[in-house]
């Protein structure tokens, strides 16, 4: 393979600026920042990769897992066929008639086209011009109906592409990367909140609008997940969590979601935002999977008192718990490291508003207490004290100290949840999308897990 050449461009100041140079080799990506960018004071590459600790080339060995730094990796939906982002900038590819061989070559031409605007603070571009000329060109104005231009291919979208895309590609130009699973798109609304009109996605001097994601129900293979999504953010906010604004949409008989974006301030510029998969990813090559480690090892990185994370450590480690506490009420199972980012705040770093608090339990395949390869307090370890496996009470109890918690406080947390989620059943069973099976499935896990706490 050539050595492949990008450049890393930002919004997180009030004007884009250039990072720094991404070259990738057949064995490694190397990620140099440009020597004027630590004077600007901005956050860098990702949190392991500070402007100002690294005077050298970042270089790191490419491996099956990650080609490139955590942090750049992010912006390339996975190699699945089912992922509907990637078939959308695959379906891209072809339409501009770009050969590109499956690999690496495809995910590079991907970065290159879907690398900017995306999720986050890093845009990627082919060469310095193409940045400048992307930042110098304003985002189409003005909105428009959703369900005349707009719900007819998405429909058809749904059925998995089979339908000719062309309608959406000319729309949307190659959509900027969202990770995840679910069908999503990058749009923007009235600032004053959904009103059936979108836009393209902000750029700066859009003062009027607002970033959302729309996310879309995929009733094959999870029905109901939209309201599911409702659910799970609304008893968020109850338990007192930030959670971004939100408004549930049909659009021509497809259930969606349009949810207010966290990752832009309202002149258009970036929030800084990095995942806790790519922070772990950048500080350890044993974190391959966005499942694999502990919630344990969350609490110590938090702690790790070479780099930091989030401003006040023990607030992060009480949200954490308080997360997980409510992820098991409310039967998310899904609070993986990629549900899970920090953002800057005006300097200060914390956890992000919640996001993605779906009750996945609810459906047969994501039924499981937690995402495999994850745990907390070493449940379903083999006891040291016995023959027998560290069972819920001692793992619950084990990770709050772990965190440097006080059992007081794990108590106390755990009652206001139980508080919070006292009517769950019956909002479940209020649930008009998701078939009754699930409804069943779901309440059973949160009445068991509720018992569980309980007896606690
Ligand atoms: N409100 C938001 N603001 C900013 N970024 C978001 C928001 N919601 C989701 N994201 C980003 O988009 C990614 C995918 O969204 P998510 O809701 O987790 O979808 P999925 O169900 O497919 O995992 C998240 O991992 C996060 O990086
Ligand atoms: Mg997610």
């Amino acid at each position: 393979m050539k050595d492949q050449y990008a450049v890393i461009w930002t919004r997180l100041g009030p004007q884009p600026v250039k990072m720094g140079t991404l070259v990738v080799t057949d064995t490694q990506a190397r990620f140099s920042y440009e020597s004027a960018y630590e004077k600007t004071g901005l956050r860098g590459l990702g949190l392991v990769y500070p402007a100002a600790a690294f005077n050298n080339t970042i270089v790191r060995e490419r491996n099956e897992f990650f080609d490139l730094h955590p942090p750049l990796q992010a912006l390339i939906p996975p190699r699945s066929t089912r992922n509907f982002t990637r078939a959308l900038l695959l379906k891209y590819l072809a339409h501009i008639k770009l050969d590109t061989q499956p690999g690496f070559d495809t995910d590079w031409q991907i970065l290159l086209r879907a690398g900017h605007g995306a999720i986050g603070h890093l845009d990627v571009f082919e060469s310095d011009e193409a940045a400048q000329q992307w930042y110098a060109t304003p985002s189409k104005k003005g909105l428009v109906e959703l369900d005349e231009k707009f719900g007819f291919s998405l429909k058809e979208f749904m059925t998995w592409f089979d339908g000719d895309a062309e309608m959406i590609i000319d729309m949307l130009g190659p959509t900027p990367t969202v990770g995840g699973a679910i069908p999503k798109i990058p749009l923007s609304i009235n600032r004053s909140g959904w009103d059936g009109y979108i836009g393209m996605p902000t750029r700066f001097g859009d003062s009027g609008r607002t970033d959302i994601l729309l996310k879309l129900e995929n009733s094959a293979v999870y029905p109901g997940i939209i309201e599911l999504e409702q659910l799970g953010l609304n008893i968020h906010k109850q338990a007192g969590f930030e959670v971004p604004r939100f408004w549930p949409v049909i659009i021509k008989g497809l259930r969606a979601l349009a949810i207010e974006r966290f990752d832009r301030s309202t002149n258009g510029s970036t929030v800084f935002m990095e995942s806790i998969y790519s922070i772990l990813a950048s500080g350890s090559t044993k974190i391959t999977h966005h499942y694999s480690t502990t919630y344990d090892h969350i609490g110590r990185a938090l702690d790790n008192p070479y780099v930091q994370l989030v401003t006040d450590r023990k607030a992060a480690k009480q949200h954490l718990l308080d997360r997980l506490i409510l992820a098991i009420l409310s039967g998310n199972g899904d609070l993986h490291l990629e549900n899970l980012a920090i953002i800057d705040t005006n300097g200060v770093l914390s956890f992000s508003p919640v996001y993605d608090p779906v009750p996945m339990r609810a459906y047969f395949i994501h039924n499981e207490l937690f995402p495999p390869g994850m745990s907390f307090g070493g449940y379903g370890d083999i006891s040291p004290k016995d023959d027998g496996f560290v069972d819920f009470a001692t793992a619950i109890k084990q990770f709050a100290k772990r965190l440097g918690l006080t059992s007081n406080r794990l108590f106390n947390r755990i009652e206001h949840m139980l508080k919070v989620t006292e009517d769950y059943t019956r909002q479940v069973q209020a649930l008009q999308s998701l078939p009754l099976e699930n409804k069943n499935n779901l309440i059973q896990i949160h009445q068991r897990v509720r018992q569980q706490f309980m007896s606690l």
